[in-house]
């Protein structure tokens, strides 16, 4: 008997073995050249989760041995995915032949009480992405982005006022970053999303912090999960293995009660308000229908995006510029020239100044080819397409890559990569940049919808900083330590610098 099982089991084995083998054999069948080491079963994914070495520094070793600075594949255990790093290539899918590429991976949620998470802005498909949106990038046009300003300055001079209590009260100096930005990102999106204080400044263990803390950790659990959505929904849904977490369900319940206020007259003309006019009217279904009617379930699934979207991202983003210029003195001092020619009081700072600015321009931008946050974007083919120049047939479904990380240090683009040099973005330069190997916030029609509210929120509180701080490295803290955890390319929690106030 157990001979029989034990032979049964061996021929389990042998079969997977062989299917994993014709499957993870996609690429070469196509003469795509093809990552080494894939495991069966597994693909190339252990590497890409591994604590010991993060997903861009495993990338940013194939993209330079083995074909991914043109284009090469690989397994995410069975399935095949296409690594592109050639500029022109990335153009052609990102940009002018888009309709190929409409999609992002999708995340497929089937249980009812997930169904939410099938309407954020980063996972709709198709005509829904599109119809989605189409009413919610009015909200990020300039006119609507100076009318929000004097709320986002507000929310940085608080920080200032936090900075200095934290000096006086509590005699610091020096902050974490990656914290004390999560703070001023948290309260400007809440305040610009949906109108809401969140006083996370205030309160550092509030309700709103702790949410958002708990949803920011990924886990290898929670990337396993993400992983099982991706492959098995189907199972996903067999299992009743849920998606929505108590997190996204506490915001989710903040935005339905602001909407309620909403409803009762109160009109603020922030993301929540254009959206919500773009709601189906289902109590006077006469009534002229907006292009794009969206259910309460669209409008709350997009709120909560953009606080998970926008908050993060911005945090790690104003936390890299502001150890850079910690780190360069030189920098921080010309910078700080600059912001002093254009604004006499901190007080006084506008719109029109901080986006004119053009060296604090070219100090963000310069991070963001250094150390961008999302160091990857992903398309999925939803149209065949043949890789022009090539007989490489791309199928619908199959996924592309783009590893926006290794593109911003290719040395074939930018000279001494591994250097902070903000010059390169000085106007008088733009020239040198080739086109298509700057893209911290992707490009093309799925581009990121927040990038110049993202812009405005960094350059408003580094410029508030300068002017009230100077800023410099704790001793033996001069080396960025980066985070060890899955996702977003971040600082570590731990890194902090030092800060004196200038009056
Ligand atoms: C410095 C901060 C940020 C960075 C570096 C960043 C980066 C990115 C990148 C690389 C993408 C993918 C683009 C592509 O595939 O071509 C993206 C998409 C997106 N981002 Fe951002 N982002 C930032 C801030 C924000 C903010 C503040 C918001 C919201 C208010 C936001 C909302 C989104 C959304 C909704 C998408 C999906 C767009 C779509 O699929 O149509 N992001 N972001």
């Amino acid at each position: 008997m157990w001979l029989t099982t034990l032979f049964l089991f061996a021929l389990l084995l042998v079969l997977l073995w062989a299917y994993s083998a014709h499957r993870q054999s996609y690429w070469a069948k196509r003469r795509v050249p093809t990552f080494p080491k894939t495991l069966p079963l597994i693909g190339h994914l252990s590497h890409m989760m591994s604590k010991k070495r993060q997903r861009w520094e495993y990338i940013d070793e194939v993209y330079r041995k083995h074909g991914g600075s043109t284009f090469c594949g690989y397994y995410e255990f069975l399935q095949p995915i296409l690594l592109v790093g050639d500029p022109e290539l990335a153009k052609l899918i990102l940009i002018k032949d888009f309709d190929h590429f409409v999609d992002r991976r999708t995340f497929t949620f089937p249980l009812e009480e997930d169904d939410v998470g099938n309407h954020f802005l980063t996972n709709a498909t198709g005509a829904h992405w599109k119809g989605i949106r189409s009413v919610l990038s009015p909200s990020f046009t300039s006119g609507r982005l100076k009318g929000m300003f004097p709320l986002v300055a507000d929310k940085a001079d608080k920080l200032v006022d936090y900075l200095l209590k934290l000096r006086e009260e509590k005699g610091a100096s020096s902050f974490a970053l990656k914290k004390t930005f999560g703070l001023y990102t948290l309260e400007v999106i809440a305040s610009c999303a949906f109108g809401m204080e969140s006083g996370t400044m205030e309160d550092e263990d509030s309700l709103f912090n702790q949410n958002v803390a708990k949803f920011s950790k990924i886990g290898p659990l929670r990337m396993l999960k993400f992983i099982l959505f991706m492959a098995a929904p189907k199972l996903c849904q067999l299992l009743r293995i849920r998606f929505i977490q108590d997190e996204m369900i506490f915001f989710m319940d903040v935005v339905k009660e602001s909407m309620a206020q909403r409803k009762a007259g109160l009109y603020r003309g922030d993301f929540l308000d254009l959206m919500m006019e773009a709601q189906v009217d289902q109590e006077n279904p006469s009534s002229k229908m907006p292009k794009y009617p969206l259910t309460e379930k669209i409008i709350v699934a997009n709120s909560v995006l953009f606080i998970l979207a926008g908050f993060d991202t911005t945090a790690t983003t104003i936390s890299f510029v502001a150890f850079l210029l910690a780190k360069y003195p030189e920098v921080q001092q010309k910078l700080r020239k600059e912001l002093n020619g254009l604004i006499q009081e901190p007080s006084e700072m506008t719109y029109q100044g901080i986006m004119e600015a053009k060296y604090l321009d070219a100090c963000l931008s310069e991070t963001l080819r250094m150390y961008s946050p999302a160091h990857f974007t992903e398309r999925q083919c939803t149209k065949e397409y043949k890789l022009p120049g090539t007989d490489v047939v791309i199928a619908p479904k199959t996924v592309v890559s783009i590893p926006i990380h290794s593109i911003h240090h290719d040395e074939r683009y930018w000279s001494d990569p591994e250097e902070f040099r903000p010059e390169r973005f000085m106007p008088e330069n733009a020239g040198e940049i080739k086109s298509g190997t700057y893209i911290p916030f992707g490009v093309g029609p799925r581009n990121c919808i927040g990038m110049r509210f993202a812009q405005m929120e960094s350059k408003l509180i580094i410029a508030k900083l300068l002017l009230n701080f100077e800023l410099s490295c704790v001793p033996g803290s001069e080396d960025l330590e980066l985070s060890r955890q899955l996702g977003l390319m971040r600082p570590s929690d731990t890194l902090e610098i030092a800060f004196k106030p200038l009056r």
